[in-house]
C-alpha cells in the first residue's frame, strides 16, 4: 500500500484551514493509503513558545485529530519526539541541503520577519526537518495545504541530493491538495492562520464562531446591500466552498454578482453548514477530554508502530552513509 505521511504542530487551537486544508483529507486518505500522522512538537519550538503549555497543546492537537476522525485503526498516530530518529535524519539531510535552498523558502522569509529577535538555526532547518519527517518513512504522498507546497518541493530536492551521493534511499515525495488548499482568514488579508488571529478554531462554540464570521471582512467593494458583489475576491466565499454543497455555491454566486443576497444572508448560509460539520468533532473531542487515557494510549502505540519504520531505514542509512557499526 502506498504511504503517506502528514504532520500538524502542536499549536493546541485547530483552525478551520487546518481543518479543510489538511485533516478532513486525511480522514478520506487513511481508508486508501497506509497513513502516518504526526504532531511535530519539535517544529513548533522553533519560535518561542509557552513552555508550560507544550505538552498540554501537544495531547490537545492528538485529541483534536481523533475528534476529526483519525482512527488509530487506519493511521498511525504520534508524537514526533517519541521517535527520535527524525531528528537524527535531518541532521544527515543537513549535509546534503544546499543553504541557498532553505533561504529562500518563503515560510522562512516570512518567519524570520515575524521573530527578528530569534532567527534560529532551527527556523532555517524546519523544511529539512519536515523533509526527515516524510523520507524516514519513505513516505511517497504529503497531503498538505497550499503553503506547504514549497516544502515538499524541497523534499524532493533532498531525496535527490542524498541519493544521487549515497544510492538509491528516498522516493520523491508528491503533495496531494485538498480542494480547499488554501482558505483564506476572517480579516480577509491572508491565509487564515494562528499566528495573525484571523482563524475560526474547529472547537469554538457557536455564539463565537458566528461572532467572528458576521463581522468577517468580504468583497470589500460591496459596500451596500445594494452593490454586487464578487465571489471569487471574497474569503467568506473561501471557506463555503470548502463546507457547502455546488447547488448552494452556484445560489450564492448568483445571489452575489447580483445583489439578490446580502453578505449577512451568505454568513447564515455558511454558518448553517459550519454548525454539521463541527458540532459531532466538538461533542467527540468532549468525549475525548473525559478520556485522555485513551488519547494517550494512542499516541503510544502510534510511536511504538513508527520507532519500528524508523529503526529499519536509519540502519540502511547509517549503514549507505559508510558510518562505523559495531
Ligand atoms: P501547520 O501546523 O502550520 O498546518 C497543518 C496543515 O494545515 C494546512 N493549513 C492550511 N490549509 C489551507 N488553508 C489554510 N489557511 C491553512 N493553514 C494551514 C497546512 O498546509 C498543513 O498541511 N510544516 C507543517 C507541519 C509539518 C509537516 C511535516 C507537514 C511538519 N512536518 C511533514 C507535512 C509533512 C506545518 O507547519 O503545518
Amino acid at each position: 500500500m502506498k504511504r503517506i505521511f502528514s504532520g500538524i504542530q502542536p499549536t493546541g487551537e485547530i483552525h478551520l484551514g487546518n481543518y479543510v486544508g489538511a485533516i478532513r483529507n486525511w480522514v478520506y486518505l487513511q481508508d486508501e493509503y497506509d497513513c502516518v500522522f504526526s504532531v511535530v512538537d519539535y517544529h513548533a519550538i522553533t519560535i518561542e513558545y509557552p513552555v508550560e503549555e507544550m505538552a498540554k497543546r501537544t495531547l490537545e492537537t492528538g485529541l483534536i485529530l481523533l475528534a476529526c476522525g483519525l482512527s488509530p485503526e487506519k493511521s498511525k498516530i504520534f508524537v514526533q519526539s517519541h521517535v527520535p530518529e527524525h531528528t537524527e535524519l535531518a541532521w544527515i539531510f543537513n549535509t546534503v541541503t544546499p543553504i541557498g535552498e532553505v533561504e529562500r523558502m518563503t515560510q522562512f522569509k516570512d518567519k524570520a520577519k515575524q521573530h527578528r529577535a530569534n532567527i534560529n538555526m532551527g527556523l532555517m532547518g524546519y523544511p529539512v526537518l519536515q523533509s526527515a519527517d516524510i523520507l524516514l518513512y519513505k513516505a511517497g504522498y504529503v497531503p498538505v495545504g497550499e503553503d506547504q507546497v514549497q516544502h515538499i518541493e524541497l523534499s524532493r530536492e533532498v531525496a535527490r541530493k542524498f541519493n544521487a551521493r549515497f544510492g538509491d534511499v528516498f522516493p520523491e515525495p508528491q503533495e496531494i491538495l485538498s480542494m480547499a488548499p488554501r482558505i483564506l482568514g476572517v480579516d480577509g488579508q491572508a491565509k487564515m492562520s494562528k499566528s495573525l488571529g484571523n482563524f475560526i478554531g474547529v472547537l469554538e462554540e457557536e455564539a463565537g464562531i458566528w461572532e467572528k464570521l458576521r463581522t468577517a471582512v468580504t468583497d470589500v467593494n460591496r459596500v451596500h446591500r445594494t452593490d454586487p458583489g464578487d465571489p471569487n475576491i471574497c474569503n467568506i466565499y473561501t471557506i463555503h466552498r470548502a463546507f457547502s454543497d455546488n447547488s448552494m455555491l452556484i445560489e450564492i454566486d448568483k445571489g452575489c454578482t447580483s445583489a439578490g443576497i446580502g453578505c449577512i444572508d451568505c454568513k447564515k448560509m455558511l454558518f448553517e453548514n459550519l454548525k454539521k460539520e463541527l458540532t459531532p468533532i466538538r461533542e467527540k473531542a468532549r468525549e475525548l477530554a473525559a478520556n485522555t487515557d485513551y488519547v494517550k494510549d494512542v499516541l503510544h502505540q502510534g510511536a511504538g508502530a513508527c520507532r519500528k519504520i524508523a529503526d529499519v531505514t536509519m540502519e540502511e542509512v547509517r549503514r549507505v552513509l559508510g558510518l562505523y557499526r559495531t
